[in-house]
Protein backbone atom coordinates (compact mmCIF):
# COMPACT_ATOMS: atom_id res chain seq x y z
CA UNK A 1 0.00 0.00 0.00
CA UNK A 2 1.96 3.45 -1.15
CA UNK A 3 1.47 6.38 1.27
CA UNK A 4 -0.32 8.87 -1.23
CA UNK A 5 -3.41 6.58 -1.50
CA UNK A 6 -3.27 5.56 2.18
CA UNK A 7 -3.77 9.12 3.43
CA UNK A 8 -6.63 9.60 1.16
CA UNK A 9 -10.05 9.36 2.18
CA UNK A 10 -11.82 9.37 -0.96
CA UNK A 11 -10.35 6.64 -2.89
CA UNK A 12 -12.40 3.92 -3.81
CA UNK A 13 -9.89 0.86 -3.71
CA UNK A 14 -10.39 -1.51 -1.03
CA UNK A 15 -6.88 -0.78 1.15
CA UNK A 16 -5.60 -2.15 4.35
CA UNK A 17 -7.94 -2.30 7.14
CA UNK A 18 -10.60 -1.44 5.17
CA UNK A 19 -10.53 -4.53 3.59
CA UNK A 20 -11.70 -6.28 6.72
CA UNK A 21 -14.30 -3.26 7.33
CA UNK A 22 -15.35 -4.56 3.28
CA UNK A 23 -15.61 -8.23 4.74
CA UNK A 24 -17.44 -7.16 8.17
CA UNK A 25 -20.00 -4.96 6.40
CA UNK A 26 -20.70 -6.57 3.28
CA UNK A 27 -24.73 -7.78 2.85
CA UNK A 28 -24.71 -11.39 2.52
CA UNK A 29 -27.88 -12.11 0.94
CA UNK A 30 -29.97 -10.55 -2.03
CA UNK A 31 -32.73 -8.73 -0.10
CA UNK A 32 -30.14 -7.12 1.81
CA UNK A 33 -28.42 -5.63 -0.77
CA UNK A 34 -29.40 -1.67 -1.12
CA UNK A 35 -30.00 -0.50 -4.41
CA UNK A 36 -29.17 -1.55 -7.85
CA UNK A 37 -33.05 -2.58 -8.35
CA UNK A 38 -32.93 -3.36 -11.94
CA UNK A 39 -29.70 -5.64 -11.61
CA UNK A 40 -31.53 -7.43 -8.61
CA UNK A 41 -34.35 -8.02 -10.18
CA UNK A 42 -33.00 -9.55 -13.41
CA UNK A 43 -30.81 -11.17 -10.94
CA UNK A 44 -33.50 -13.06 -9.39
CA UNK A 45 -35.15 -13.96 -12.47
CA UNK A 46 -32.23 -15.59 -13.41
CA UNK A 47 -31.01 -17.53 -10.52
CA UNK A 48 -35.22 -18.39 -10.42
CA UNK A 49 -34.43 -20.31 -13.76
CA UNK A 50 -31.19 -21.77 -12.47
CA UNK A 51 -32.21 -23.30 -9.81
CA UNK A 52 -35.53 -24.85 -11.80
CA UNK A 53 -32.91 -26.17 -14.75
CA UNK A 54 -30.80 -27.30 -11.77
CA UNK A 55 -27.86 -26.26 -13.87
CA UNK A 56 -25.07 -24.21 -12.87
CA UNK A 57 -26.16 -20.14 -13.76
CA UNK A 58 -24.57 -18.81 -17.04
CA UNK A 59 -21.01 -16.80 -17.06
CA UNK A 60 -21.67 -13.30 -15.23
CA UNK A 61 -19.61 -9.91 -15.72
CA UNK A 62 -20.07 -6.82 -13.82
CA UNK A 63 -18.91 -3.74 -14.12
CA UNK A 64 -18.47 -0.48 -12.54
CA UNK A 65 -16.42 1.87 -10.68
CA UNK A 66 -14.58 0.81 -7.59
CA UNK A 67 -16.75 0.24 -4.43
CA UNK A 68 -20.15 -0.38 -5.82
CA UNK A 69 -20.69 -3.88 -5.25
CA UNK A 70 -19.11 -5.79 -7.52
CA UNK A 71 -17.27 -8.36 -4.91
CA UNK A 72 -20.56 -8.02 -3.12
CA UNK A 73 -22.54 -8.96 -5.40
CA UNK A 74 -20.20 -12.27 -6.65
CA UNK A 75 -20.77 -13.51 -3.22
CA UNK A 76 -24.32 -13.14 -2.57
CA UNK A 77 -24.96 -15.27 -6.24
CA UNK A 78 -22.71 -17.88 -4.67
CA UNK A 79 -25.14 -18.45 -1.21
CA UNK A 80 -28.00 -17.68 -3.33
CA UNK A 81 -26.73 -21.16 -5.36
CA UNK A 82 -25.23 -22.31 -2.28
CA UNK A 83 -21.86 -23.08 -4.20
CA UNK A 84 -18.05 -22.86 -3.11
CA UNK A 85 -16.77 -19.46 -4.53
CA UNK A 86 -12.99 -19.52 -5.63
CA UNK A 87 -11.11 -15.56 -5.50
CA UNK A 88 -8.69 -14.73 -7.59
CA UNK A 89 -7.77 -11.44 -9.96
CA UNK A 90 -6.55 -10.84 -13.25
CA UNK A 91 -3.17 -9.73 -12.14
CA UNK A 92 -2.79 -12.53 -9.81
CA UNK A 93 -2.64 -14.95 -12.19
CA UNK A 94 0.30 -14.96 -14.36
CA UNK A 95 0.89 -17.83 -16.52
CA UNK A 96 -1.23 -20.07 -18.26
CA UNK A 97 -0.96 -23.04 -16.16
CA UNK A 98 -1.99 -21.10 -12.99
CA UNK A 99 -5.28 -20.56 -14.61
CA UNK A 100 -5.03 -24.19 -15.77
CA UNK A 101 -4.37 -25.46 -12.30
CA UNK A 102 -7.41 -23.27 -10.99
CA UNK A 103 -10.24 -24.16 -13.59
CA UNK A 104 -9.55 -28.03 -13.18
CA UNK A 105 -9.87 -28.05 -9.28
CA UNK A 106 -13.32 -26.51 -9.66
CA UNK A 107 -16.52 -28.68 -8.76
CA UNK A 108 -19.61 -28.68 -10.82
CA UNK A 109 -21.51 -25.71 -10.05
CA UNK A 110 -18.71 -23.77 -8.64
CA UNK A 111 -17.90 -20.09 -8.72
CA UNK A 112 -15.15 -18.48 -10.00
CA UNK A 113 -14.76 -14.67 -9.70
CA UNK A 114 -12.36 -13.57 -11.56
CA UNK A 115 -11.27 -9.35 -10.20
CA UNK A 116 -9.93 -6.99 -12.45
CA UNK A 117 -10.46 -9.29 -15.21
CA UNK A 118 -9.30 -6.84 -17.80
CA UNK A 119 -6.12 -7.14 -16.49
CA UNK A 120 -5.17 -10.80 -17.23
CA UNK A 121 -2.44 -11.20 -20.22
CA UNK A 122 -3.49 -12.25 -23.79
CA UNK A 123 -1.96 -16.07 -22.89
CA UNK A 124 -4.06 -17.01 -19.83
CA UNK A 125 -6.80 -15.25 -21.81
CA UNK A 126 -6.92 -17.61 -24.53
CA UNK A 127 -7.03 -20.80 -21.70
CA UNK A 128 -10.62 -18.77 -20.50
CA UNK A 129 -11.89 -18.86 -24.10
CA UNK A 130 -12.57 -23.14 -24.11
CA UNK A 131 -13.24 -23.07 -20.86
CA UNK A 132 -16.32 -20.82 -21.18
CA UNK A 133 -17.58 -22.32 -23.86
CA UNK A 134 -17.02 -25.75 -23.90
CA UNK A 135 -15.96 -26.57 -20.39
CA UNK A 136 -12.29 -27.57 -21.71
CA UNK A 137 -8.63 -26.72 -21.21
CA UNK A 138 -6.68 -27.01 -24.44
CA UNK A 139 -2.70 -27.83 -22.78
CA UNK A 140 0.53 -27.81 -25.06
CA UNK A 141 2.47 -31.06 -23.07
CA UNK A 142 6.24 -31.32 -24.00
CA UNK A 143 8.39 -28.67 -26.18
CA UNK A 144 9.37 -27.97 -29.42
CA UNK A 145 8.74 -30.45 -32.16
CA UNK A 146 7.27 -32.69 -29.50
CA UNK A 147 4.77 -30.78 -27.99
CA UNK A 148 1.65 -32.15 -28.37
CA UNK A 149 -2.03 -30.30 -27.29
CA UNK A 150 -4.36 -32.12 -24.85
CA UNK A 151 -7.64 -31.58 -24.39
CA UNK A 152 -9.53 -31.92 -20.49
CA UNK A 153 -12.67 -32.24 -19.74
CA UNK A 154 -13.71 -29.76 -16.82
CA UNK A 155 -16.68 -29.37 -14.85
CA UNK A 156 -19.45 -27.21 -15.34
CA UNK A 157 -18.02 -23.56 -13.46
CA UNK A 158 -19.67 -20.07 -13.83
CA UNK A 159 -17.21 -17.34 -14.02
CA UNK A 160 -17.66 -14.10 -12.42
CA UNK A 161 -15.87 -11.46 -13.53
CA UNK A 162 -15.83 -7.84 -12.40
CA UNK A 163 -14.27 -4.78 -14.28
CA UNK A 164 -14.19 -1.03 -13.75
CA UNK A 165 -13.29 -0.96 -16.78
CA UNK A 166 -15.26 -2.48 -19.92
CA UNK A 167 -13.49 -1.12 -22.65
CA UNK A 168 -10.69 -2.81 -21.50
CA UNK A 169 -11.70 -6.46 -22.04
CA UNK A 170 -10.89 -7.85 -25.42
CA UNK A 171 -14.43 -8.22 -27.36
CA UNK A 172 -14.00 -12.16 -27.69
CA UNK A 173 -14.05 -12.45 -24.03
CA UNK A 174 -16.41 -10.05 -23.26
CA UNK A 175 -18.78 -11.86 -25.69
CA UNK A 176 -18.29 -15.10 -23.52
CA UNK A 177 -20.65 -13.87 -20.89
CA UNK A 178 -23.91 -14.65 -20.85
CA UNK A 179 -25.07 -11.36 -19.23
CA UNK A 180 -23.26 -8.36 -17.98
CA UNK A 181 -24.67 -5.88 -15.51
CA UNK A 182 -23.55 -2.49 -15.21
CA UNK A 183 -23.73 -1.10 -11.71
CA UNK A 184 -24.50 2.44 -10.82
CA UNK A 185 -23.47 5.14 -8.57
CA UNK A 186 -25.88 5.12 -5.72
CA UNK A 187 -28.29 7.90 -4.79
CA UNK A 188 -28.13 9.93 -1.54
CA UNK A 189 -31.14 7.54 0.06
CA UNK A 190 -29.60 4.06 -0.83
CA UNK A 191 -26.37 5.60 0.91
CA UNK A 192 -28.15 6.49 3.92
CA UNK A 193 -29.58 3.29 4.62
CA UNK A 194 -26.43 1.61 3.41
CA UNK A 195 -24.94 3.37 6.51
CA UNK A 196 -28.37 3.06 8.82
CA UNK A 197 -27.17 -0.64 8.58
CA UNK A 198 -23.57 -0.23 8.86
CA UNK A 199 -23.61 1.61 12.24
CA UNK A 200 -25.95 -1.21 13.45
CA UNK A 201 -23.01 -3.68 12.42
CA UNK A 202 -20.63 -1.35 14.10
CA UNK A 203 -22.80 -0.98 17.07
CA UNK A 204 -22.59 2.51 17.24
CA UNK A 205 -25.67 5.42 16.97
CA UNK A 206 -26.22 7.42 14.50
CA UNK A 207 -28.69 10.10 13.64
CA UNK A 208 -30.71 10.37 10.89
CA UNK A 209 -29.42 14.12 9.93
CA UNK A 210 -26.04 12.68 10.11
CA UNK A 211 -26.19 9.67 7.93
CA UNK A 212 -27.59 12.27 5.41
CA UNK A 213 -24.65 14.61 5.81
CA UNK A 214 -22.00 11.70 5.30
CA UNK A 215 -24.38 10.19 2.54
CA UNK A 216 -23.92 13.37 0.26
CA UNK A 217 -20.18 13.51 0.58
CA UNK A 218 -19.49 9.80 -0.20
CA UNK A 219 -19.18 10.22 -3.80
CA UNK A 220 -22.11 7.97 -4.53
CA UNK A 221 -20.30 4.89 -3.21
CA UNK A 222 -21.13 2.61 -0.70
CA UNK A 223 -17.61 1.71 -0.01
CA UNK A 224 -16.49 5.37 0.71
CA UNK A 225 -19.84 6.27 2.53
CA UNK A 226 -18.72 3.29 4.94
CA UNK A 227 -14.91 4.72 5.36
CA UNK A 228 -16.34 7.74 6.09
CA UNK A 229 -18.88 6.38 8.90
CA UNK A 230 -15.63 4.82 10.68
CA UNK A 231 -13.60 8.15 10.53
CA UNK A 232 -16.71 9.97 11.59
CA UNK A 233 -17.41 7.51 14.15
CA UNK A 234 -13.34 7.73 15.69
CA UNK A 235 -14.17 11.19 16.00
CA UNK A 236 -17.38 10.89 17.57
CA UNK A 237 -15.56 8.85 20.43
CA UNK A 238 -12.93 11.23 21.00
CA UNK A 239 -14.50 14.27 20.95
CA UNK A 240 -18.20 13.43 22.15
CA UNK A 241 -19.73 10.42 23.91
CA UNK A 242 -19.34 8.23 20.53
CA UNK A 243 -23.07 9.12 19.20
CA UNK A 244 -22.72 10.12 15.73
CA UNK A 245 -24.64 13.59 15.81
CA UNK A 246 -24.93 15.87 12.86
CA UNK A 247 -22.41 18.07 14.27
CA UNK A 248 -19.92 16.18 14.96
CA UNK A 249 -20.12 14.52 11.66
CA UNK A 250 -19.95 17.92 10.02
CA UNK A 251 -16.74 18.69 12.20
CA UNK A 252 -15.00 15.31 11.30
CA UNK A 253 -15.66 15.72 7.44
CA UNK A 254 -14.22 19.26 7.37
CA UNK A 255 -10.91 18.10 9.11
CA UNK A 256 -10.69 15.62 6.36
CA UNK A 257 -11.10 18.27 3.84
CA UNK A 258 -13.68 16.90 1.88
CA UNK A 259 -16.61 19.58 0.34
CA UNK A 260 -20.41 19.45 0.41
CA UNK A 261 -20.81 17.64 -2.67
CA UNK A 262 -17.69 15.01 -1.60
CA UNK A 263 -14.70 16.01 -3.54
CA UNK A 264 -11.42 16.05 -2.10
CA UNK A 265 -8.29 17.95 -2.79
CA UNK A 266 -7.51 16.15 -5.69
CA UNK A 267 -10.65 16.53 -7.38
CA UNK A 268 -10.52 20.37 -6.59
CA UNK A 269 -6.85 20.27 -7.70
CA UNK A 270 -8.05 18.31 -10.93
CA UNK A 271 -10.63 20.83 -11.90
CA UNK A 272 -8.55 24.17 -10.94
CA UNK A 273 -5.57 22.99 -13.23
CA UNK A 274 -8.19 22.69 -15.86
CA UNK A 275 -9.39 26.17 -15.07
CA UNK A 276 -5.83 28.01 -14.35
CA UNK A 277 -3.59 26.56 -16.74
CA UNK A 278 -6.44 25.82 -19.82
CA UNK A 279 -9.02 27.64 -19.41
CA UNK A 280 -11.47 25.47 -18.96
CA UNK A 281 -10.28 22.78 -21.26
CA UNK A 282 -10.11 20.69 -23.15
CA UNK A 283 -6.77 18.80 -22.11
CA UNK A 284 -5.71 15.43 -22.29
CA UNK A 285 -5.42 12.82 -19.57
CA UNK A 286 -2.25 12.36 -19.22
CA UNK A 287 -1.44 15.97 -18.85
CA UNK A 288 -4.08 15.92 -16.22
CA UNK A 289 -1.99 13.20 -14.49
CA UNK A 290 1.00 14.76 -14.45
CA UNK A 291 -0.43 17.76 -12.66
CA UNK A 292 -1.57 16.39 -10.17
CA UNK A 293 1.11 13.33 -9.97
CA UNK A 294 -1.63 10.54 -9.92
CA UNK A 295 -1.61 7.39 -12.36
CA UNK A 296 -3.61 8.43 -15.60
CA UNK A 297 -5.50 4.97 -14.81
CA UNK A 298 -6.16 6.35 -11.01
CA UNK A 299 -7.95 9.09 -12.52
CA UNK A 300 -9.73 7.69 -15.16
CA UNK A 301 -11.08 4.97 -12.76
CA UNK A 302 -11.77 6.81 -9.61
CA UNK A 303 -12.13 10.61 -10.42
CA UNK A 304 -13.18 11.10 -13.79
CA UNK A 305 -16.29 8.60 -12.98
CA UNK A 306 -17.73 10.56 -10.00
CA UNK A 307 -16.67 14.21 -11.99
CA UNK A 308 -18.32 13.66 -14.95
CA UNK A 309 -21.04 12.08 -12.84
CA UNK A 310 -21.83 15.40 -10.91
CA UNK A 311 -21.35 17.23 -14.65
CA UNK A 312 -18.40 18.85 -13.61
CA UNK A 313 -16.12 17.28 -16.40
CA UNK A 314 -17.49 16.27 -19.89
CA UNK A 315 -14.86 14.21 -22.28
CA UNK A 316 -14.70 15.34 -25.78
CA UNK A 317 -12.79 14.03 -28.65
CA UNK A 318 -10.13 16.51 -28.08
CA UNK A 319 -9.41 15.80 -24.04
CA UNK A 320 -11.48 16.69 -21.01
CA UNK A 321 -13.09 20.21 -20.50
CA UNK A 322 -14.41 21.42 -16.84
CA UNK A 323 -18.13 22.32 -16.85
CA UNK A 324 -19.63 25.89 -16.09
CA UNK A 325 -21.34 24.38 -12.75
CA UNK A 326 -17.44 23.37 -11.84
CA UNK A 327 -16.76 26.48 -12.20
CA UNK A 328 -19.96 27.52 -9.97
CA UNK A 329 -18.94 25.00 -7.46
CA UNK A 330 -15.45 26.31 -7.38
CA UNK A 331 -16.61 30.02 -6.46
CA UNK A 332 -14.85 31.16 -10.16
CA UNK A 333 -16.59 33.62 -11.99
CA UNK A 334 -18.96 32.22 -15.14
CA UNK A 335 -16.71 31.18 -18.05
CA UNK A 336 -15.60 34.40 -20.16
CA UNK A 337 -15.39 32.54 -22.73
CA UNK A 338 -18.32 30.01 -23.95
CA UNK A 339 -17.77 26.72 -24.20
CA UNK A 340 -17.95 24.81 -27.78
CA UNK A 341 -21.44 24.27 -28.21
CA UNK A 342 -22.55 27.23 -26.71
CA UNK A 343 -23.25 29.83 -29.25
CA UNK A 344 -22.23 33.60 -28.46
CA UNK A 345 -25.23 36.51 -29.43
CA UNK A 346 -23.59 39.87 -30.74
N1 LIG B 1 -25.61 -2.59 -2.62
C1 LIG B 1 -24.95 -2.54 -1.45
N2 LIG B 1 -25.62 -2.58 -0.27
C2 LIG B 1 -24.96 -2.49 0.89
N3 LIG B 1 -23.62 -2.38 1.00
C3 LIG B 1 -22.90 -2.35 -0.13
C4 LIG B 1 -23.52 -2.44 -1.40
N4 LIG B 1 -22.57 -2.39 -2.35
C5 LIG B 1 -21.41 -2.26 -1.70
N5 LIG B 1 -21.60 -2.24 -0.37
C6 LIG B 1 -20.56 -2.04 0.66
O1 LIG B 1 -19.43 -1.47 0.04
C7 LIG B 1 -18.29 -2.29 0.23
C8 LIG B 1 -17.52 -2.36 -1.06
O2 LIG B 1 -18.22 -3.15 -2.00
P1 LIG B 1 -17.44 -4.16 -2.99
O3 LIG B 1 -18.39 -5.22 -3.36
O4 LIG B 1 -16.17 -4.58 -2.37
O5 LIG B 1 -17.17 -3.17 -4.23
P2 LIG B 1 -16.39 -3.44 -5.59
O6 LIG B 1 -16.06 -4.89 -5.63
O7 LIG B 1 -17.34 -3.02 -6.67
O8 LIG B 1 -15.19 -2.55 -5.56
C9 LIG B 1 -18.83 -3.65 0.70
O9 LIG B 1 -18.05 -4.20 1.68
C10 LIG B 1 -20.17 -3.32 1.31
O10 LIG B 1 -20.00 -3.09 2.69
MG1 LIG C 1 -14.13 -5.66 -5.60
Amino acid sequence: MDAPDEARILTSHSQGEDADLDVNLRPQKLTDYVGQRQIKENLQVFLDAAKKRQQPLDHVLLHGAPGLGKTTLAHILAREVNVNIRVTSGPAIERPGDLAAILSNLEAGDILFIDEIHRLNRTVEEILYPAMEDFQLDIVIGKGPSARSVRLDLNHFTLIGATTRLSLLSSPLRDRFGVTYRLDFYDDEELIEILKRSAKILKTTIEPKAAATIATRARKTPRVANRLLRRVRDYAEVKGDGIITNTLAEQALATLDIDPLGLDQVDRKILKYIIEKFQGGPVGLNTIAAAVAEEQDTIEDIYEPFLLQLGFLSRTPRGRMVTSAAYHHLGYPALSAPQSTAKMDL
